[in-house]
């Protein structure tokens, strides 16, 4: 009832306005014009001399910077500033830390994983986790080590930056890292590489099936290199440990006769 009354009376507020000559509705407060910021005034764009509708900054190549932010390294602690530096990879977003390398750099084997995981996230190194302790005793059993100075071993991985949810790395993730990991090698000089993972042979070698390519020596980034089953594999089947003492052995007669 209450508001019916009210709408009608309202109506006729509004209808004795108009005849008033009211044509608009003011605000409550009066406006001081003067003190209104000026309006911005946009530039004018010059129309486009070819019939190009998207005007949008373009997006920068993220491998042709990769590269080039790489190459321009010449130290590892400089291409670690530049992975710092490199904005074009989403993962950097979500990681805690950048995950570079561990180990001793100039080491003769340099290991190369896949990426980070929640603990490396955390520590800022790699293979610190579950996979990374059976990788030391792997490692170990063959008389090696990341902190062994006699015979030590340098880690890094394929990505720098932990993919949300342990999810596998995409290929334009691993296109622009790739610049960064083959500047990696070249500084860190390693005599041989072993490829931890599926995801590690792609990048390295341009394709996957972990499972056919370990044990086969090869070459990635000029240098003989060695593909293993990941650690984090090996945790979720362990009837296939036999395969990784295998590869370990082969690994152990290489760097001997080398
Ligand atoms: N798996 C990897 O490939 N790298 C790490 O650093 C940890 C787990």
């Amino acid at each position: 009832m209450e508001s019916a009354n009210t709408y009608w009376a309202d109506r006729a507020l509004l209808e004795w306005q108009v005849e008033l000559g009211a044509t608009e509705a003011i605000c409550d407060a009066p406006v001081d014009r003067y003190d209104v910021p000026a309006a911005v005034v946009k530039p004018k764009t010059a129309p486009s001399p070819v019939n190009s509708i998207d005007v949008s900054p373009e997006k920068p190549d993220a491998v042709q910077v990769a590269t080039q932010a790489a190459s321009a390294a010449q130290t590892l602690d400089e291409l670690s500033a530049a992975l710092g530096r490199f904005d074009l990879c989403d993962l950097k977003k979500g990681a805690r830390n950048l995950v570079f390398s561990d180990g001793i750099a100039g080491a003769r084997v340099m290991i190369v994983g896949e990426a980070p995981g929640r603990d490396e996230d955390l520590a800022g190194k790699p293979f610190v986790g579950k996979a990374g302790q059976l990788l030391d005793k792997m490692l170990a059993a063959i008389g090696l080590g990341r902190d062994r100075a006699d015979a030590p071993v340098y880690i890094t991985n394929v990505l720098p930056w932990r993919p949300p949810q342990n999810r596998d790395p995409k290929p334009d993730e691993i296109a622009m890292m790739r610049p960064f990991l083959m500047r990696h090698i070249e500084l860190a000089k390693p005599e041989l590489i072993v490829i931890v993972g599926n995801w590690s042979c792609q990048a390295l070698l341009g394709k996957r099936g972990i499972t056919r390519l370990r044990g086969q020596w090869t070459q990635a980034a000029d240098l003989p290199a060695l593909p293993m089953f990941h650690p984090a594999y090996l945790l979720r089947n362990p009837e296939v440990k036999r395969e990784a003492w295998a590869d370990l052995l082969s690994l152990k007669a290489r760097l001997r006769d080398g």
